[in-house]
């Protein structure tokens, strides 16, 4: 295990109608901003439970973030915070809101073009506080100072992150708000959270013992639990438990001391950007392949996977691993989350242009260890057709 500083400040707020608390955590005289998306919280009350909590304060709105957030939409609300003197953002949706709200926050006071931050890098010195009302559980975005913003024009999907600046200061978790949830959106969530722990996980021995069993935790809970939360809405126990556990996949406890993966979102995202295909869609697609492909870089890990979370004891340990794979791929597809290129009609043509696409964005060397390269991708997403 390496030398690590873990540090957290996000406040959560979890349970069935704890929105009203928001009032108390934000600053009475607070100019704030609410930052939503395409509507949904207006049809389900949360909109209504927000405003109605803060009656008493100075309150401006700001709809029509999309799903992957888009720069141009963002910087309309950037334009907001600086006319206005808005001083209190609160994201009130999915992850693309809350990632959209944090590159508001550091967008508007930032001295230069904002662009910078996601593309070159540049250091963020301040930013607006923000807050969340999470309506989806996926991204854990709720409580991680991490963000990812897509420019379509030019056909990018960015991240960036400035802790402790883009840590929520708080995040309401009221599991009562997914039971609008379309089941796409359910199964996409356990995806998203299941591979968020793999790409910490599924590494290489470490000798890290707690983050390997805070991990194993999260992905047997999502086994146990993630069925149950996307076939049955109002089985609140169940999405209590898919809640929390996609908040306590990438919060960063269990990456604390250990070198991580990552490749399999780094390739997600260009399939997001060239087929607008859903974010833990793209992850579903490219896994197996991974885990296959790099199967040998892994095998120490996998081998543990396929033994504590699957319960795998007997045969080779090829076979094990193999079963460990197809059972996590019949996992997804069991949640309604299809698993190779072929189930959106995407051939050999889209392999290339991911390939170009990381390669312009200077992603050849992805993963803990740096080796999937342009000619593993390759392999991998051949292997998805
Ligand atoms: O826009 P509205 O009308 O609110 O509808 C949304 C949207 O259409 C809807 N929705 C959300 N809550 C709902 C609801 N519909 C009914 N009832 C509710 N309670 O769901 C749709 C998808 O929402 P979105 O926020 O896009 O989904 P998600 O939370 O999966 O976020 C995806 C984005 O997060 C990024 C992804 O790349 C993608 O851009 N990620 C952010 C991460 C982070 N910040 O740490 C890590 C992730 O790996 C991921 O990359
Ligand atoms: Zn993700």
């Amino acid at each position: 295990m390496n030398n690590f500083t873990y540090y957290n400040p996000t406040k959560i707020i979890f349970g069935e109608n704890t929105i009203g608390q928001i009032a108390k955590e934000i600053p009475a005289n607070a100019r704030i901003l609410i930052t939503y998306g395409g509507g949904s919280i207006k049809q389900n009350g949360v909109y209504d439970q927000v405003r109605a909590a803060l009656k008493n304060h100075k309150v401006f709105e700001f709809g029509g973030i999309e799903a992957n957030p888009q720069y141009t939409t963002l910087m309309k609300a950037v334009e907001i915070c600086r006319d206005e003197n808005i001083d209190f953002l609160l994201a009130v949706g999915g992850g693309s809101v809350l990632d959209g709200t944090k590159f508001i926050a550091a967008a508007a006071p930032f001295k230069g073009e904002p662009w910078d931050i996601l593309a070159k890098y540049a250091k963020v010195e301040t930013a607006i506080p923000l807050a969340s009302v999470l309506t989806l559980p996926a991204t854990g975005s709720e409580a991680n100072a991490f963000a990812v913003i897509s420019r379509k024009e030019i056909g990018k999907k960015l991240a960036f992150g400035a802790p402790p600046l883009t840590f929520p200061k708080f995040s309401v978790l009221d599991p009562t708000v997914t039971k609008t949830l379309s089941k796409r959106q359910r199964g996409n969530g356990v995806v998203d959270a299941f591979v968020h722990v793999t790409e910490q996980y599924l590494t290489y021995p470490q000798h890290a013992a707690i983050q390997d069993r805070y991990a194993e935790a999260i992905l047997k809970t999502l086994i146990e639990e993630g069925p149950e939360y996307v076939e049955n809405p109002d089985n609140s126990e169940s999405a209590k438990n898919v809640v929390w556990s996609a908040t306590m996949a990438l919060n960063g406890i269990i990456s604390a001391g250990v070198a991580t993966d990552w490749a399999t979102h780094s390739i997600g995202h260009e399939l997001t950007v060239l087929h607008n295909i859903d974010h833990a869609r793209t992850l579903a697609i490219v896994w197996p392949g991974m885990m296959r492909v790099m199967g040998e870089e892994k095998k120490q890990k996998l081998l543990q996977y396929a033994e504590r979370v699957w319960d795998i004891r007997e045969g080779s340990e090829t076979e094990k691993i193999g079963l460990a794979i197809s059972r996590t791929e019949e996992f997804f597809n069991s949640l309604g989350v299809p698993t190779s290129l072929k189930d959106y009609e995407l051939g050999k043509e889209t392999i290339s242009n991911v390939i170009l696409n990381l390669k312009a964005n200077n992603y050849v060397e992805l993963g803990e260890k740096k080796l999937v390269t342009p000619e593993k991708v390759l392999e991998i997403l051949e292997g998805r057709l």
